[in-house]
This record gives structure tokens, sequence and C-alpha cells, in this order.
């Protein structure tokens, strides 16, 4: 199944790789294709191509790997004929710019405000739980991180449960979209917990 990936920072360029590995066809865009081509040429993964963003909407699952902040409901809005029918992995936290706290209302989770947005897209929520250094060694006493995936989209939530086969976390049905609220916010509150085991989850 054919992944395109939109941004070439921390947590793109890891789930890219993440899923390139595990035997998917990825391709990561960038605004800057040669920053895209030069993260390819470095991971040196079969499975792993760069382009632009709109080579990368070509897929049939798409993930943006773009902060809130940074104008992706905007960026999103615009690139809704392309996303059209097709699944939406959304990993997004809507942090503030110094990360304490986020810019969504209480009662709203950038996940319903991205499904708000796309009205024709399967959004289904995962990795938000997942911070991007986990990626680099997920596995902890003899474990590995749980990954919650959320959806109103059954269908498409098992699909993006069933993409994780092969990569090294445990896929955890969380429930309808609604629970972005908790699982996003959840971000905000554990790095406070002190568990010898975090950023792992
Ligand atoms: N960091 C974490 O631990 C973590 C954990 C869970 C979820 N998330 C979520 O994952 C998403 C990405 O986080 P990240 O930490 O990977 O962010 P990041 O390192 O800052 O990368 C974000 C990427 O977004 C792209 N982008 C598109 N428009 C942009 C703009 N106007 N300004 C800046 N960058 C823009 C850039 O890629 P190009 O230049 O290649 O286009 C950039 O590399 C966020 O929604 C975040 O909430 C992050």
């Amino acid at each position: 199944m054919k992944i395109g990936i939109l941004g070439t920072g921390r947590m793109g360029s890891r789930i890219a790789a993440m899923y390139a590995r595990a035997g998917h066809e990825v391709i990561i865009g960038s605004r800057d294709i040669q920053r895209a081509r030069s993260l390819v040429a470095d991971l040196e993964l079969e499975m792993l191509t760069a382009g632009s963003y709109d080579q990368a909407l070509d897929a049939p699952i798409v993930l943006p790997a773009i902060f809130m902040r940074d104008g992706l409901l905007a960026q999103l809005d615009k690139m809704r004929p392309a996303l059209e029918g097709k699944t939406l992995i959304d990993i997004t936290n809507p942090f503030n710019s110094n990360y304490s706290d986020f810019t969504t209302p209480w009662d709203v989770s950038s996940a319903e405000q991205i499904a708000a947005t796309l009205p024709r897209t399967h959004v289904v929520g995962a990795f938000k739980n997942v911070w991007w250094n986990t990626f680099d060694r997920p596995d902890f006493n003899t474990t590995v991180s749980d990954v919650l995936v959320i959806s109103d989209d059954q269908r498409a939530k098992q699909r993006v449960m069933e993409l994780g086969s092969g990569t090294p976390f445990n896929y955890v049905d969380s429930g309808p979209l609604i629970n972005a609220r908790t699982v996003e916010r959840m971000t905000l509150l554990a790095e406070q917990l002190d568990y010898s085991f975090f950023p792992r989850a």
C-alpha cells in the first residue's frame, strides 16, 4: 500500500523510514524537493522515494507531518480535492510554539478540526502519543510502545492498524475520533509524569 508523507521533519522522516522498512512503498514529500532527495539518499531504503507535496498526495494513504501552528489546516484545505476518498493519518498535537499549551480550545481536538476541513477524507488519528525519539529506540523493558489509533471510520482505522504490521509498535484501537481530545492532551501531561520509560508509551 503506497503511503505519501508530507514534511521531512522529525516525525515525517522517521515514519517514512519505518513504513519503508516494513515493506511499504513510501514517497516523502517536501516543500523543497531537494530536502526530500537528500533525506532519501541518506536513508538508502529501497522502498522510499522523494517528491513534492503534490506527488506525495497521489498516494491512497497520506500522512501530513506538519504542525497545526505552521498552517496545516490551510494547507489541507487547498489539498481537499486531492484528498477526497483517501485515508489521512493524522499525527498532530496542536502545541503552541513554546510547547506550554495547545492552540485548540478544550472541547475540540486537532483531529476533529482536520476531519471537519476534509469531510470526504477518512481521517484516522495515530502516533499522536509517540515522541519522535521513540522511533529511534522503540523497544524498552522487553516491550514496545503503544500507538493509540482513533477514527469514526472503522474500516479506515483497521487499514491503518494493519499497515503497522512489521513496525516496532503495538497498535491499540482507542475508539472514535472524539477521543483525540484526550489522546492529544495526554501529551501535555506525559512529560511531567516522570515515568522511567518516557518518552516511550
Ligand atoms: N515531535 C514529536 O515528538 C511529535 C510526536 C507526535 C506527533 N507530532 C506531530 O507531528 C507533526 C510534525 O512534528 P515534527 O516534530 O516532525 O515537526 P518538525 O520537525 O518541525 O517538522 C515539520 C515539517 O513540516 C513541514 N512544513 C510544512 N509547512 C511548514 C511551515 N509553514 N513551517 C515549518 N514547517 C513546515 C516541514 O517539512 P518540509 O520543509 O520538508 O516541507 C517541516 O520539516 C506535528 O503536527 C506534531 O504535533 C510530533
